[in-house]
């Protein structure tokens, strides 16, 4: 039988209660297919922060790398400066573990739940392949004359050959695998990043000569969020990089129903990954059991895919998919119908 190390980072706000529901859904169908798996809890996260004056304990990183992977509740406490727990735990993890790809499927399983009229659950559904360990986010830059009426503020977005081509190889592969209309979409800014996206399309327009299968695509962010709206039914595969992916897939979880369903997972095909639900640590709802738990059950199905435990992964992902559409009234936080713990008792028993 086969056995895996999991490691659980419940974080902050309602991370623990969803993270509770998602261990519950593991632990169900665990037995069911056959499998085996020790999880260990890391306390992470605001509240560690505010005890201990630091953010990850230095030997945090070195023992993350043991794991099959990561279980990630939320990151983010109302008493700690914006910044410090982000760039000190999530992106840490994110960098440092090289866990360069940002998958967030867009999928919505009911119409009633879209805020666009019209659109159900054939015309939204979709993927995100978001580069996660460069552009914006590798913090370069600098003040320049700080604090003075001269001052300049300078944030760089760094690409690099390397980085953007296991990004779309990523996403061709991916497409291939799973995509249903075989397309991807490059989405990016041609027209005024000159420089970055020079380079990204260039290479995405040489990558593409390897997968003659693969029709595609491209269109600049701006008129994505527009497609999004209007005709969500274009897309099959989207690869972007980490800023206009974080933006995108923040609109994505809104038109695939809101926060309270939309997951994604942090990969490295070739080491530890981490899957978390893509809505923060919403600390109004902290210990009230009214949240949402299925993105976080959602992130659970796709560490499941990802350890290779495929029909684990579709039994969660169908039970997610009967429990929203039969059950819920509701997706947002405390207008389901059902308390935190029963939504996650409902996907048990429809496993
Ligand atoms: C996300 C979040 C993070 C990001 C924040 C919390 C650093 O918004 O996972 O999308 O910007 O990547
Ligand atoms: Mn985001």
């Amino acid at each position: 039988m086969k056995e895996y190390k999991i490691a659980v980072i419940p974080g902050d706000g309602t991370g623990p209660e969803v993270v509770h529901e998602g261990l519950k859904v593991l632990e169900a169908v665990a037995r069911q297919c056959e499998f085996k798996y020790t999880t260990q809890h890391y306390d992470f996260g605001g509240a560690r922060y505010l005890k201990t004056k630091e953010v990850l304990p230095s030997t945090a990183i070195e023992e993350l790398k043991t794991f099959d992977a990561i279980f990630l509740g939320a990151i983010g406490h109302p008493d700690v400066k914006p910044g410090i727990l982000e760039k000190g735990i999530l992106l840490k993890i994110r960098f440092d573990l090289d866990q360069y790809i940002n998958l967030r499927p867009i999928q919505l399983f009911d119409e009633r739940f879209c805020p666009i009229k019209g659109k159900g659950s054939k015309e939204v559904d979709f993927v995100v392949v978001r580069e996660n360990s460069e552009g914006l986010y590798k913090g370069m830059g600098e003040f320049q004359n700080k604090d003075t009426s001269d001052e300049v503020a300078i944030q760089v977005s760094y690409n690099t050959r390397k980085g953007v081509e296991r990004c779309l190889r990523y996403a061709f592969d991916y497409t291939r695998k799973y995509g249903k209309k075989k397309e991807l979409t490059l989405c990016g800014k041609t027209n005024v990043l000159t420089y970055a996206w020079d380079l990204w399309e260039r290479t995405f327009n040489e990558i593409a000569k390897e997968y003659e299968d693969i029709k595609t695509d491209y269109t600049h962010v701006d008129a994505t969020t527009m497609w999004f709206v209007k005709n969500p039914e274009w897309f099959d595969v989207i690869v972007t990089d980490n800023m206009f992916g974080d933006i995108i897939t923040d609109l994505g979880a809104m038109i695939q129903g809101g926060m309270g369903i939309a997951a994604g997972g942090n990969i490295n095909p070739d080491g530890v990954s981490m899957f978390e639900p893509i809505g923060g640590s919403a600390p109004k709802y902290t210990g009230k059991n009214v949240i949402n738990p299925l993105a976080a059950i959602g992130a659970l199905a796709m560490l499941l895919r990802q350890l290779g435990e495929n029909s684990a992964a579709d039994k969660v992902e169908a039970a997610v998919k009967t429990v929203v559409t039969t059950k819920l009234k509701d997706l947002g936080a405390g207008r389901m119908g059902y308390s935190t713990t029963e939504v996650g008792d409902l996907i048990v028993q429809h496993l």
